[in-house]
């Protein structure tokens, strides 16, 4: 029988949360007073917490204290999770319960690769933990995407070879992480966007379950 490992990063790609990131540092970036897009946002997606900051700092040329950054990492994670006290499954993208399950009913691995530290948590309050054989998330890495680190260690812990492993991946980050790990790479959201990944697919409605089985079978 025909195994792979299907690697799933969490924000943006099983539940719709890259939005409440994007508001979250935003109200950060407001109080003090940096001017951050939606367009600034996708530098941000895949990229780790602290990274994050950085980014929205440098945008504003923002000079602060490592206290001052701690305050903020801390206040922007707080201001995350408010918008998350009463996730459920709601949350969950369109089209990910059908490919999961397929994936399941077909035998096949499915292993999470996030940057979040919150993914635990998240993937019990949309009810979907127990789809999962192995869970990589921001508290087990070192090197954030673009550094295969958080795939490897996904495909490490089911013991399959990163040729054998297929990443699902809404960042630039993230899809260039695959592709330096030696995996494919299939982006979801916009094509001009996630150009290097193997496959681009708006969303998962737009996933047939015969590429998927292409997939398994390649
Ligand atoms: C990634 C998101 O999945 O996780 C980033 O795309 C986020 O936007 C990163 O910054 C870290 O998440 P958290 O939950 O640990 O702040
Ligand atoms: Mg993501």
């Amino acid at each position: 029988m025909n195994q792979k490992c299907f690697i799933f990063d969490l924000d943006g790609v099983i539940v719709d949360t890259a939005k409440y990131h994007f508001l979250a540092w935003q109200k950060l970036a407001q109080q003090l007073g940096i001017d951050f897009t939606p367009e600034h946002n996708e530098q941000l997606k895949g990229v780790s917490r602290v990274r994050s900051l950085d980014i929205i700092l440098s945008l504003g040329n923002f000079e602060a204290s490592q206290e001052d950054k701690n305050k903020w990492l801390v206040q922007k994670n707080e201001d995350y999770l408010s918008y998350l006290v009463n996730m459920d499954e709601s949350e969950i993208l369109p089209g990910v319960i059908p490919v999961l399950a397929f994936l399941k009913e077909k035998n096949q691995k499915i292993v999470l690769g996030s940057a979040s530290k919150n993914a635990k948590p998240i993937l019990e309050k949309a009810k979907i933990i127990d789809f999962f054989d192995a869970v990589v998330d921001g508290n087990d890495v070192s090197n954030a995407k673009p550094d295969p680190e958080v795939f490897l260690q996904g495909a490490k812990k089911v013991n399959f070879p990163p040729e054998k492993c297929i990443v699902f991946e809404d960042s630039v980050a993230g899809i260039q992480a695959a592709n330096i790990g030696g995996m494919t790479s299939v982006g979801i959201g916009d094509e001009a966007v996630l150009n290097e990944a193997d496959y681009v697919f708006p969303d998962f409605t737009h996933i047939d379950l015969n590429f998927i089985e292409n997939l398994v079978n390649k």
